[in-house]
């Protein structure tokens, strides 16, 4: 496993878009381990693959206390509810953003091991697949702020 280079906002493979996976073979693992080692050493909650400069449909979650996980190729099918949140990302370090999340959502993709998964998430782990999936999208969570102040820098050293 590696530990591997997040790229930072203003990165154009930050607003590409991924690609599907269709074989979940021995390099999907490996990019799997190593997205869950980088997130786990950036002290983050979820980790796309374009984040690590790779355009493919993988996401790993990592919520604090339970174990990690990686959904392939995910989808959000149903989201409901609003609330707001105040959400960060690996690639802006050292600032937080105010914006509405969905309450709940179902998501579905495949896990590591290839077998379809279907999930019912609220509050962090549902805002946490939204935030990530956007990634396989192109879309940053800037790009749901409310207005200029919703954005504001935090102190470093805090987790991002
Ligand atoms: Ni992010």
């Amino acid at each position: 496993m590696a530990v591997l280079p997040i790229l930072r906002f203003g990165n154009p493979i930050l607003r590409q878009k991924s690609k599907r996976i269709s074989s979940i073979d021995g390099s999907i693992q490996k990019l799997i381990d190593d997205m869950i080692e980088t997130m786990r050493d950036a002290n983050g909650a979820g980790l796309a693959a374009p984040q690590i400069g790779k355009l493919l449909r993988v996401i790993v979650i990592g919520l604090p206390g339970e174990e990690p996980f990686a959904l392939i190729n995910p989808q959000i099918m149903k989201k409901s509810g609003e609330r707001e949140v105040v959400e960060g990302c690996l690639c802006f370090p050292g600032y937080r953003g105010k914006m509405k999340r969905a309450v709940s959502i179902t998501a579905k993709g495949r896990d590591r091991h290839g077998k379809e998964v279907r999930l019912k998430a609220e509050d962090l782990l549902a805002q946490t697949l939204e935030h990530e999936i956007d990634h396989l999208h192109g879309v940053l969570y800037i790009d749901h702020l409310q207005g200029e102040d919703s954005l504001y820098r935090i102190h470093q050293g805090e987790t991002p």
